[in-house]
């Protein structure tokens, strides 16, 4: 089995990463704007916009810092125990385990916010 060398997997990783479709995420109160691969997390498109959101675990799935509310749009969301029956009613869902499949505006609640 022939090795691919690091450049050649860098370009197939970059062609295949600007062959998905990308869609917009606005984040609310401030209206950051940011385009994003299909597939991308919420948590990743905060990154990409300079959003700085509580995320304690790392995008694990664990901490329930980096909730957001879903305004409009539609993602994959993995379900989870650490969002109340509540929340869930509310559109909250956790940043890092939600996917951007279409365009989409979410609102970050104050707890959400990293604290300098
Ligand atoms: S970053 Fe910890 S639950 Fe999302």
């Amino acid at each position: 089995m022939q090795k691919k060398g690091v450049d050649a997997w860098t370009a197939e990783k970059e062609k295949e990463r600007d062959a998905k479709p990308a869609y917009r995420v606005i984040f609310k109160p401030d209206n950051r704007e940011v385009s994003v691969p299909e597939g991308s997390t919420l948590l990743e498109a905060a990154v990409s916009a300079d959003v700085h959101l509580n995320a304690s675990c790392n995008g694990k799935g664990s901490c329930d810092k980096c909730k957001l509310i879903v305004e409009f749009g539609r993602l994959e969301t993995k379900p989870s125990a650490q969002l109340s029956e509540s929340e869930k009613e509310k559109k909250y869902v956790l940043a890092c385990q939600s996917r951007v499949v279409g365009d989409v505006t979410v609102k970050i609640p104050p707890e959400t916010l990293e604290k300098n």
